[in-house]
């Protein structure tokens, strides 16, 4: 699998508005889930539309370390698993992925042997007690430095048991790692979640044939093997968001994504997009390997402010970073809460967008779980530190339109890469209205 990344600093000296049709590239969450689904399962498995960046690099060297054989071919990604996976002979770099470092946590839990996970700089800030400690409960020994908060996280699989866990925050991530270890446990595994989190892992794991029960907020597994099979990568709706959100700041502006991923789970921002005022059309509405997708049209105009809380932010979590951007142009206060997982991510994205949207001139109040931003107010260029978190990289580029002519500094984009190379040529597309 070859990506070229593009390292080192990016001056952004773009105007809008944005126009065109454009497509991203395929969901990172269905794509770090189909390699390892596929690497657990019984029989072969073709992906069309994975992601071709660093974060899924990660996770596909990893099933490669456990001993699947995932080969290119034409536009598919093959994946052959092994009779069992098996403990890997080196530690397992995830680079800057949390989602490869927490689902394999749960799939090596099930694996006899010893497993250490690490990761890039941002990566080993990032906490793992949420996933050892569930882990644990079912049976499985697991520590992690600073006190089993930080990774490098060990693992020592060995035979599991099904328990019954409540967790506090919701997490996809958390929530799968514990059904992968369940497949593997005796007796069921069961998740409850205080809100619904993306939903891929129930999805992809149903049809690959595992006994999955969805009630609710709670998801129940049984052991099982699961069946491989074809999957179908949507496009990645967070990394059109980026776009989106764009154009519906910048007034003159239309934009069409074709072929994203339109997961209720995952389609929060379309929901505040239409609450800020912004037009939104949805079209060619299909469902392709068990997740819904469409091509979603946007229109620039006036925007206004909007409350963002409770059981939507899981929704667009990932979003949120280029939603505060958008927000520095709506009428009015547009208020954040109930998001403080925006501090774990690959950086404290509150604090890094709250601090470069501010020295931009945005009117920003910062809390523990979000932040209000009065608008609209014009933004100036700034030079941004990306922290090695490709959506404060993105986000700042989208900002950098609104800046009337004025450039930003980024000044290490390598991180971009981590979840979209060819993010700055759509860029360059849109803005150029071709
Ligand atoms: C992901 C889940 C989310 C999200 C992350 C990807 C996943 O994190 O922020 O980018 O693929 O499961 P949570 O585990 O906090 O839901």
């Amino acid at each position: 699998m070859s990506h070229a990344p593009s390292t080192g600093p990016v001056t952004c000296r773009r105007r809008g508005p944005l126009r065109g049709a454009f497509e991203v590239p395929g969901d990172k969450s269905v794509s770090h889930r189909a390699l390892l689904f596929a690497a657990l399962a019984q029989g072969e498995s073709r992906v069309r539309g994975l992601l071709r960046a660093g974060d899924v690099h990660s996770t596909w060297k990893a099933v490669e370390a456990l001993g699947a054989r995932v080969r290119e071919e034409g536009a598919e990604v093959v994946v052959t698993p092994p009779e069992r996976l098996h403990e890997p002979g080196d530690v397992i770099d995830c680079g800057n992925s949390g989602t490869s470092l927490r689902l394999l946590a749960g799939v090596l839990a099930g694996i006899p042997g010893l497993a250490v996970l690490t990761g890039d700089a941002s990566l080993r800030r990032r906490p793992v007690r949420r996933v050892i400690d569930p882990l644990r409960r079912m049976g499985a020994t697991l520590s992690a430095r600073d006190g089993d908060r930080l990774p490098p996280l060990v693992v020592r699989g060995g035979s599991l048991r099904g328990t019954r866990i409540v967790l506090e925050v919701p997490s996809a991530q958390v929530k799968s790692a514990i059904l992968l270890a369940g497949l593997a446990a005796e007796g069921e595994t069961t998740v409850v979640e205080p809100a619904a989190s993306r939903d891929h892992t129930e999805r992809m794991l149903a049809r690959m044939g595992a006994p999955l029960r969805v009630e609710g907020l709670s998801v129940t597994v049984s052991p099982g093997r699961l069946r491989g099979g074809p999957v179908d990568v949507p496009g990645d709706i967070s990394s059109a968001a980026f776009f989106l959100c764009g154009a519906a700041a910048l007034p003159g502006s239309r934009v069409e994504a074709r072929g994203v991923g339109t997961n209720p789970t995952r389609t929060g921002l379309l929901d505040v997009l239409r609450a800020m005022g912004a037009r939104v059309e949805l079209s060619n509405e299909r469902e392709s390997a068990g997740e819904p997708r469409a091509d979603v049209t946007v229109h620039g105009g006036e925007l206004v402010a909007t409350t963002i809380g409770g059981a939507l932010v899981p929704r667009l979590i990932d979003e949120l970073p280029v939603i505060m951007v958008m927000a520095t142009q709506a009428r009015g206060r547009t208020l954040i809460r109930d998001a403080r997982e925006l501090r774990v991510k690959e950086s404290d994205r509150l604090a890094a967008m709250g601090e470069t949207l501010a020295r931009a001139g945005a009117r920003i109040e910062l809390f523990e779980d979000g932040c209000a931003i009065e608008g609209p107010t014009p933004l100036r260029g700034v030079e941004v530190r990306t922290r090695m978190d490709h959506r404060v990289a993105m986000s700042m580029a989208v900002a950098q339109l609104l800046a009337g002519g004025d450039q930003v500094v980024l000044d290490d984009v390598a991180c971009v890469d981590t979840s979209f190379p060819g993010f700055f040529g759509i860029l360059d597309r849109l803005a150029e209205g071709t």
